[in-house]
């Protein structure tokens, strides 16, 4: 992969055009159309955020003493954050990149706690099924055994499996407040228990939810307990770029404690170059993201996050309501808040989706159940009307597919496919890479990414899929041909 600069300067003006014609086939969340990705509060907040964003730009928090504005700014913002979380004094935390960095810092800091406190050599971590892949990540870069357990019928972490799976290696347990497949709050009062008479650190993964359940519950919503003022819970972890609307690049990672944090921390003292410490995993860091979640928490204070929150939960309630009534399809267990996903037991989820495509809307698909995603912002009140009257002709389309006809014609078995990783707009490279393997070529090949993931789903074995998966990570990187 080469491309060599261009031999000469570009006027500014001819750079930009390029890159506004770029967009051309960007996701369309300006519209309220993408249920992912991107969370949105209004156009005073997005002009806040530039600005703050761009007037910290260049600074690099790296070195705090260099900078005590980003060095103020991020004590702050943990410490507000630790305010709505059930943090006290001795709560400490620091902002990080996002979620998954977070979760990083929070396995390494188990980790490295079992080493010093329990000589522990071989740590593992009990992982929900439900639980984000940021922890296997995690696992796999710490070389810490990720132990999986089952969710029940309601999609909540099995907390008798949790007791069970315990051994004299755990160093951590973890549950989610809410998991982002169905948005349910696992027992994170019974599960934190468990840790806390067997010793082992608790992390709630609060990434999705951190900025939403504190404001649910003051508007009256019923949430369940799942901050660090439930005994057991250590550590959380709450994404600012996500519910507290920040720019992206932006997380807390918090501890109940100092000591607990200082096994996250890395200090090299013999470099030529000077001592070195760093708390996470940046080196240099941006002085935006952290610049521009102060400045949001600031101008939205409590009274602004209630309000965009008011809105946010009446969406996502006339949207339970309108998809409940759609015969053939449901919501899948009962979700905390504002992250929903769309199951059926008669008709195939991933048609449905493929028909409101056709009408712009980008939705996620999922796996185990099949389910489409839903993330309800700010942005979807406008659009929540629209969206019920799509999705019900969608359905009403869809039950000309039915999940056995699809496949017995195609030869399909359960759809398993890592759908995260793999948008639409990939799947028919992925597609003609599967048809070798599956045998399925030329004109008989499908052109409908419902088809193309039973397609990929039917590969003998799972290996292949990782292999496939492997090489679309491979191909994102290199240039368009
Ligand atoms: C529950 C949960 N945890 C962690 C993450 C990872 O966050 P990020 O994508 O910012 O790394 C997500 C992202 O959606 C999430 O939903």
């Amino acid at each position: 992969m080469t491309l060599a600069l261009p031999p000469k300067r570009t006027p500014a003006e001819n750079v930009l055009a390029t890159m506004r014609q770029a967009r051309a086939r960007d996701a369309k969340w300006r519209e309220g159309k993408t249920w992912s990705l991107v969370y949105r509060a209004g156009d005073d907040v997005t002009e806040l955020l530039k600005e703050a964003y761009t007037m910290f730009f260049s600074e690099n928090g790296l070195n705090p003493t260099a900078f005590p504005s980003l060095k103020k700014f991020e004590a702050e913002v943990a410490a507000m954050t630790a305010s709505l979380l059930g943090g006290d004094e001795e709560t400490v935390g620091n902002m990080t990149s996002g979620g998954t960095e977070s979760l990083l810092m929070a396995v390494k800091t188990a980790r490295d706690w079992g080493r010093a406190v329990k000589s522990i050599a071989a740590p593992e971590m009990i992982l929900p099924a439900s639980a984000h892949p940021a922890f296997e990540k995690a696992a796999h870069y710490f070389s810490v055994k990720a132990i999986h357990i089952p969710v029940g019928p309601d999609f909540r972490a099995d907390v008798a499996a949790a007791q069970d799976a315990i051994t004299p290696n755990t160093v951590l347990m973890v549950g989610s407040a809410p998991s982002y497949p169905q948005g349910v709050v696992d027992p994170i009062v019974e599960l934190a228990r468990i840790a806390q008479e067997h010793d082992v650190l608790f992390h709630t993964d609060a990434c999705v939810g951190g900025f939403m359940l504190p404001f649910a519950r003051k508007l009256g919503y019923s949430v369940p307990d799942f901050d660090l003022s439930v005994p057991g819970v250590t550590s959380i972890s709450v994404d600012l770029h996500k519910y507290a609307y920040a720019a992206k690049g932006a997380s807390v990672i918090l501890y109940k404690n100092g000591p607990l944090r200082r096994h996250q921390f890395f200090v090299h003292t013999d470099w030529a170059g000077g001592i070195y410490a760093s708390p996470t995993m940046a080196g240099t860091k941006p002085g935006g993201p952290i610049a521009a979640a102060w400045a949001i928490m600031n101008y939205l204070g409590e009274e602004g996050y209630l309000d965009i929150a008011a809105i946010v939960m009446k969406t996502t309630v006339k949207l339970r309501e309108g998809i409940d009534s759609i015969e053939g399809i449901k919501i899948l267990g009962n979700p905390a808040m504002s992250v929903l996903s769309i199951g059926s037991d008669a008709l195939n989820v991933y048609e449905i989706a493929d028909e409101l495509a056709l009408r712009g809307w980008h939705l996620d698909r999922q796996q185990f159940p099949p389910s489409l995603h839903l993330t309800v912002t700010h942005a979807h009140a406008q659009v929540a009307d629209q969206f019920l009257n799509d999705l019900r002709w969608a359905t009403a389309r869809a039950k000309r597919f039915s999940l056995n006809k699809l496949a017995n014609s195609l030869k399909l078995g359960l759809v398993q496919l890592a759908a995260k990783l793999l948008p639409v707009n990939l799947m028919s490279k992925l597609t003609a890479r599967s048809s070798s393997m599956t045998g399925i070529k030329g004109a008989d090949l499908p052109q409908r990414s419902a088809a193309m993931y039973g397609m990929m789903a039917s590969l003998p074995n799972r290996g292949d899929l990782n292999e496939l998966v492997l090489d679309v990570l491979d191909n994102l990187t290199r240039l368009e041909e």
